[in-house]
């Protein structure tokens, strides 16, 4: 079976109230319109048409990775007519599946129930019983329950009105059969639109049977109108995500303060303390402990390592067995061998940090090479910038740096040396020695404080 799946998506969505293109708004990090497509895009033989209009340009741009038709549609003259756009690229044979571009959660198994429904005289069409179904076409049925047609609420009387069975918009019908019935479409409505929901009625007077199926929950087949909607279906969405993750065996403290905008890989026993977000493409290993509030990025995390509360992580790769935080920072190109502690008010940048190796407190490492069981000590900063270049810094295995040591680089901190506290190294350091800066203290005998005289 070869499918044509046409998704709309030429609304302005007024409602949004933004200058960005309403499916262009994001869930997970991800536009609503590209949903949809990797949804459908899983459906086997299928061609793609996504039909564009307010924000054309910049749709196409922002999605020009897809594999798709891109189909303009400059006036919106309802989804009939947004249909008739692609019209002439539907092959007879195949089956024309219309999706809508700013519907992100539907399902791939509710499509495929969809589409099993489909035959030569079948019109497949998902529809949904609602508490309140306000704003939607109204499916309306004969005595013995077969569907007749749909009637916009716009156009509804009353009785049609207190109809519950709600169109969502999503239909499927062998493609010769539709482009039939989009030429006979006409906007003689109260909305003077061309409705795609009009083939319906054109389908029963050709003889058709109108096949109904419906989603497992109303949430798949919500679209998103304003902001309200957008939120509500990113929470459902990563509450869908958070119990995939619990599925595979990670505990999730409180599944309702995760969030997860890309992709998370896990291994076994993973426990993930509320309000970490990960994003992009992240790998974790088994029996890592994530503390709360902490935001991940592209990682790659080893086993049996512990995040305490409240870190910043991005590019980066932690190794096995490591301790990084409270409080700490990993910045793009860091790489943490196993074994190594990073604490508190530390930031690492485009550094490896050797095995066993411990930077614990407030600390700066940028543009390091740091060997195996270095101890920086608190407060060390490496100068790797002098307003134009960055330059490296080499620390050596072994090495010891006092606290509150400047590191001014280009500087090689040699084997096993160690640096006084307080020092500002400028020059590379021999190993096994210690190396410092630092003016002599002296001591004023006979010196006085100021005293404060009596004012009279
Ligand atoms: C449509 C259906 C209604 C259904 C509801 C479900 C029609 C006539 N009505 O109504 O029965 O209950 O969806 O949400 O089909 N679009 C275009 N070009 C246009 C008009 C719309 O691409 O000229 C796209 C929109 O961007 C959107 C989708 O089609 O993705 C639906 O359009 P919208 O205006 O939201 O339709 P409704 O009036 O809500
Ligand atoms: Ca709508």
């Amino acid at each position: 079976m070869n499918l044509t799946t046409i998704i709309l998506a030429a609304g302005k969505g007024t409602r949004m109230r933004s200058q960005l293109p309403k499916v262009l708004h994001h869930i997970a990090e991800k536009p609503l319109l590209q949903h949809v497509h990797d949804t459908a895009i899983q459906l086997e033989n299928n061609t793609l048409h996504i039909v564009i209009g307010h924000g054309a340009e910049l749709v196409k741009k922002t999605l020009a990775n897809l594999r798709v038709n891109w189909v303009e549609q400059t006036q919106q003259l309802g989804t009939g007519h947004a249909v008739q756009q692609v019209s002439d690229q539907i092959s007879d044979d195949t089956i024309a599946l219309i999706l809508y571009g700013d519907v992100p959660l539907l399902k791939i198994e509710t499509l495929q129930k969809l589409l099993a429904q489909i035959n030569k005289k079948t019109l497949a069409l998902l529809t949904v019983n609602l508490k309140n179904s306000t704003g939607y076409g109204r499916i309306v049925r004969d005595e013995l329950g077969k569907v007749l047609r749909i009637v916009e609420e716009k156009d509804a009387i009353e009785t049609e009105k207190q109809i519950t069975e709600g169109n969502t918009g999503i239909l499927a019908v062998q493609g010769n059969a539709l482009k039939k019935w989009l030429a006979q479409l006409n906007n003689n409505n109260a909305q003077g639109e061309y409705y795609l929901t009009d083939v319906i009625a054109l389908a029963v007077a050709d003889g058709f049977e109108i096949a109904t199926s419906s989603p497992e929950t109303e949430d798949e087949v919500l679209g998103v109108n304003d902001k309200l909607q957008l939120a509500h279906l990113e929470r459902v969405y990563q509450l869908q995500q958070a119990q995939n993750l619990m599925r595979q065996g990670v505990t999730l403290r409180d599944p309702n303060r995760f969030d997860l905008r890309g992709s998370l890989e896990i291994g076994q026993d993973v426990e993930i303390d509320v309000n970490v977000i990960f994003e992009g493409e992240n790998r974790i290993g088994n029996n890592v402990k994530i503390g709360a509030n902490c935001s991940i990025k592209n990682a790659t995390i080893g086993d049996d390592v512990i995040i305490l509360p409240n870190c910043v992580i991005e590019n980066a790769e932690v190794g096995a067995n490591s301790r990084i935080g409270p409080f700490a920072r990993l910045r793009p190109e860091t790489v943490l061998a196993t074994d190594t502690h990073i604490g508190n008010f530390v930031e690492i940048k485009k550094s490896i940090i050797g095995q066993g190796s411990k930077v614990n407190h407030l600390s700066y490492i940028g543009d390091s090479l740091v060997g195996k069981k270095v101890n920086i000590g608190a407060g060390t900063i490496t100068c790797n910038y002098d307003g134009i270049n960055k330059f490296q810094t080499i620390i050596e295995d072994g090495a010891f740096i006092g606290s509150d040591t400047q590191l001014v680089a280009p500087v090689t901190v040699g084997k096993n040396a160690t640096i006084g506290a307080g020092s500002t190294i400028t020059k590379d350091t021999p190993d096994d020695q210690l190396t410092l800066s630092r003016s002599k203290q002296v001591s004023v005998s006979g010196w006085q404080r100021p005293v404060k005289k009596e004012k009279l």
